[in-house]
């Protein structure tokens, strides 16, 4: 058995993992283990900002930040989580700036600040600049500074390691499996303390801002551990995805002033939103696209509208929307500088995950009873901080807040109590079983269609609108899926670089996220944020202004169910007005 003892496992090396690492580096061990190279994590795709309330460009408040968040998230959102990210962004923002990120400066040297969708003073008056960045590239900014920071703290990092296994011991995490995607040979990593740090699973879908990467890898490992998955049917759609490709192009161009155009010219979010306009939250603009193009008002009758940033300039658009305009350019060979820019929306962001609390700490039931020595931060985490939608640059300040929170109390309150637990008798078992049943496997279907049908039925039922026959269908479809998947086979079956196997793992991670995804939205006879269903097109504050768990069950496509309260201290459920 390949073994290594560390204080503290990471796995992720995204904004989240690095922050964590970064409060812990001096004075324990800690390895972070990997399934990509660092500086390929997918925080280096954010683009627009970070949302905090430094007032450098105009009159700003943390109360607003946290207002805004709360009610962006159209009230599920825990206030006590909506606070904290509010306060301590202004902290984490300037522990960045003094780690060396390069933000955009205002011509008095702060650290420069624009608009983004739901950001407002004053508790909803108009929009306020908050959101501080670096071009259109801040996340990339963030993951290059942390990176060098962790090796400059001697953190150990075992790149292309893939989590198969979490080691959860007489009700203690003691530990991961991963496999050394190098030669295929299977690790156990012991440890006292382990952070889950690995992001979303956007590859569900069809039409995806998300790298190739972001499969789900710790939340599905986790949920067949037994741990739950809070609120998955809040998935986040991202309006100005980058038509048929997905990518990512920022609301940082709508903040700079940029705007969306139906068939017949008109800048149709006015007419849904007269007060923030293109700025209402992602999951209403995204709405507003998708009504446009259901009543017909879609370029030439087709599924997407224009985003317009010719009239900004070349100037502006060089200075503050290089990467984005390039994105347009290279792959839809538009030119921005002249002409407008097909869009579409794109999923995007898991407002959802592994239920923790606001130290980090995993938590398994309604009543938030921690697991002890499992933490989790960043995507892969539901604090519960985005609520149903996530305002445009809460997430990177949620790694970096609640990655440092989750760092913080480790080194203070967990480690200086905590022993290493013992690991179960086998601890490769599970994964060894998963990794030789495929490798041994020489009969069945390959993986590709099941992954296409996956993100097919993902994107047709499970979207921007979902109603009870759709999600009825997506149900049947997954457990055909998952059915299909258990004798799926490999066509390569060498232990080098085996990336098909490393794929075929990720499916199936897919296919558990997708599991409590439609399950939650199917039991959510609602609208609330991205959850949208024309079927039940009310918020049910007395039925639903509560955060669904989903537990695996023996039954493919039906895990339980259960529910717990939204923390609620001090702004009460409101009409969403914009
Ligand atoms: O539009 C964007 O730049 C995305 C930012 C975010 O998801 O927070």
């Amino acid at each position: 058995m390949n073994y290594h003892k560390f204080d503290v496992v990471i796995v992720g090396s995204g904004g989240a993992g690095l922050m964590s690492a970064m409060q812990l580096a001096h004075n324990s061990s800690i390895a972070v283990v990997s399934k990509l190279y660092p500086t390929r994590s997918h925080t280096g795709a954010a683009q627009g900002g970070v949302a905090a309330a430094l007032g450098n460009q105009e009159e700003d408040h943390w109360k607003w930040h946290m207002y805004d968040t709360v009610k962006g998230g159209d009230y599920l959102t825990d206030q006590d989580a909506g606070a904290i990210l509010a306060q301590e962004a202004i902290e984490a923002v300037y522990d960045l700036e003094h780690w060396g990120l390069p933000f955009n400066r205002t011509p008095d040297g702060k650290i420069d600040q624009r608009r983004f969708g739901g950001h407002t003073h004053h508790f909803g008056e108009g929009p306020v600049r908050r959101s501080c960045y670096a071009a259109d590239r801040t996340g990339h900014m963030i993951l290059q500074t942390m990176y060098q920071q962790s090796v400059k703290n001697q953190v150990r990092f075992f790149n292309e390691y893939m989590m198969l296994d979490l080691l959860i011991n007489e009700g203690q995490a003691v530990g991961v499996v991963a496999i050394d995607l190098r030669d295929g040979q299977l690790h156990v990593f012991h440890a006292k303390t382990v952070v889950l740090a690995t992001g979303g699973y956007g590859r569900a879908w069809r039409i995806t801002s998300n790298a190739l990467a972001c499969t789900g890898d710790g939340m599905a490992v986790a949920y067949r551990r037994g741990i739950p998955l809070e609120d998955m049917e809040m998935y986040q759609f991202h309006p100005t995805g980058l038509y048929k490709v997905g990518i990512l192009l920022s609301e940082a161009a709508r903040g700079e002033g940029a705007y969306l155009l139906n068939s017949e010219g008109e800048r149709f979010c006015i007419r849904y939103a007269p007060t923030m306009k293109e700025l209402a939250p992602r999951d209403m603009v995204s709405r507003f696209i998708n009504q446009e193009i259901a009543e017909g008002r879609g370029i030439d009758g087709k599924d997407f509208v224009y985003l317009s940033v010719a009239h900004l300039g070349k100037e502006k658009i060089d200075e503050k929307l290089p990467d984005i305009t390039d994105f347009a350019r290279n792959y839809l060979g538009v030119e921005p500088y002249y002409e407008p820019v097909p869009i579409q929306p794109t999923a995007h962001y898991a407002m959802g995950g592994i239920p923790t609390n606001v130290e980090g700490q995993v938590v398994i039931d309604e009543k938030n009873t921690p697991l002890p020595g499992l933490y989790a931060a960043g995507e892969v985490a539901c604090v519960s901080v985005h609520g149903a939608n996530r305002l445009g640059t809460n997430s990177l300040v949620d790694l970096i807040v609640f990655g440092r929170r989750a760092g913080k109390h480790i080194a203070s309150k967990w480690l200086p109590e905590a022993d290493f637990g013992q690991l179960p008798s086998d601890p490769e078992q599970r994964a060894r079983e998963q990794v030789e049943s495929l490798m041994g496997r020489t009969e069945g279907e390959t993986q590709d269609a099941i992954r296409q049908e996956l993100r097919d039925v993902m994107m047709d039922k499970v979207s921007v609108v979902r109603d009870e026959q759709g999600l009825s269908e997506a149900r049947a479809k997954l457990v055909e899926l998952k059915d299909r998947y258990s004798n799926v086979r490999l066509m390569d079956h060498s232990r080098t670089f085996n990336t098909e196997l490393m794929e075929v793992i990720e499916l199936g991670n897919l296919l558990d996220c997708a599991e409590a995804t439609i399950a939650g939205a199917e039991a959510r006879k609602e609208s609330r944020g991205a959850h949208y269903r024309p079927d039940y097109q009310q918020r049910d504050d007395v039925n639903f202004l509560q955060h669904t768990l989903a537990y695996q069950s023996a039954r493919a496509g039906e895990p339980e169910l259960r529910y717990k309260p939204v923390v609620i201290t001090e702004f009460e459920p409101k009409e969403r007005k914009y």
